[in-house]
């Protein structure tokens, strides 16, 4: 019997260089989407798909991260106070059941490999998911809950995919296709950050990942790969070939590159507009902006 899938690691050691100097001194993840941090989306996302325990893989300077996740007992009471039960009720969502969250330092920035396996003491033995906060879906249905409801079926090692344009494979790790079965793929090799000449195929892993416990220990063996960081994707190609084996999941939504400023300033526009109590007033205000810039072509 396939075991569910209630773990969650989210590598977020990362330095967010892209975003300085915003990210001097606020981690990347808990940069805001309309008024959630980054990593907020991922957490939801994650418990939508029965996730029940966080692991969070920091480093140096990631505190704000821990405090965004536990209780403000003085800004509590004075919302309390004043009778703000909406503002009261929007914190909720960030607050974690205690021992639910677990955080560990990666001390070096040896690549999400690495990340992953600092992490290895407390999946022990069962599968996992994996969710990179840069990549924000948006999906009718969470891509995660997509995932976990897919591998309930399949079992394996499975990850998000998506086809990218083929120029851009060299940001992305690419899957080799074995077998196309429309939403899922069997893979038959997984390259990290391939130039377009040499890349296998345009469909890219997105960061979404649910993973069997080998995987952990393919990573112990795995050597550094590109841009000599250890490799997430090289450890999860060495379960290739495996009775598990290896998917590649094409989900339904649409996936935002977060890590990038272009990228989360259209995550930006897309989340302001599906929200009921901004639409109105922002895609007014988009309207115009297009309107004066055609105008002044
Ligand atoms: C990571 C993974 C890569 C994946 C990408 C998705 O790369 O290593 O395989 O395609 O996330 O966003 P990064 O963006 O951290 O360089």
């Amino acid at each position: 019997m396939k075991r569910k899938v209630t773990k969650a690691i989210f590598p977020v050691a990362g330095l967010g260089t892209r975003f300085l100097p915003a990210t001097k001194s606020i981690p990347k993840e808990i940069m805001t989407l309309v008024d959630r941090p980054l990593i907020q989306y991922a957490i939801e996302e994650a418990r939508a798909a029965g996730i029940r325990e966080f692991i969070f893989v920091t480093s140096r300077g990631k505190s704000a991260l821990e405090d965004y996740f536990d209780s403000n007992p003085i800004l509590e009471a004075e919302l309390r106070r004043k009778g703000k039960t909406d503002l009261l009720e929007s914190l909720r969502a960030t607050n974690m059941e205690s021992g639910a969250i677990a955080y560990i330092r990666q001390q070096k920035a040896m690549g999400l490999g690495h990340a992953v396996w600092c992490a290895r003491r407390l999946i022990h033995d069962e599968p996992f998911a994996v969710i990179l906060p840069d990549d924000v879906i948006a999906a009718e249905k969470p891509c995660l809950k997509q995932m976990v409801e897919a591998y309930a079926e399949t079992g394996g090692n499975m990850v998000a995919a998506m086809e990218v344009p083929q120029e851009k494979t060299s940001a992305y790790g690419v899957l080799d296709v074995a077998e196309d079965m429309g939403s899922m793929v069997s893979v038959k090799a997984m390259v990290e950050k391939p130039e377009p000449s040499v890349a296998p195929s345009n469909l890219a892993v997105i960061g979404r990942y649910i993973l069997t416990p080998s995987v952990l220990r393919s990573i112990s063996r795995t050597k550094q790969g590109a841009g000599g960081e250890i490799q997430l994707t090289d450890a999860i190609a060495d379960q290739i070939g495996t009775k598990e084996g290896v998917y590649g999941f094409r989900f339904r939504g649409q996936r935002f590159d977060c890590g990038s400023k272009a990228g989360f300033l259209q995550a930006t526009v897309a989340f302001g507009l599906a929200r009921e109590d901004l639409r109105e007033e922002f895609s007014q205000f988009l309207e115009e902006m297009i309107s004066v810039k055609k105008a002044a072509q």
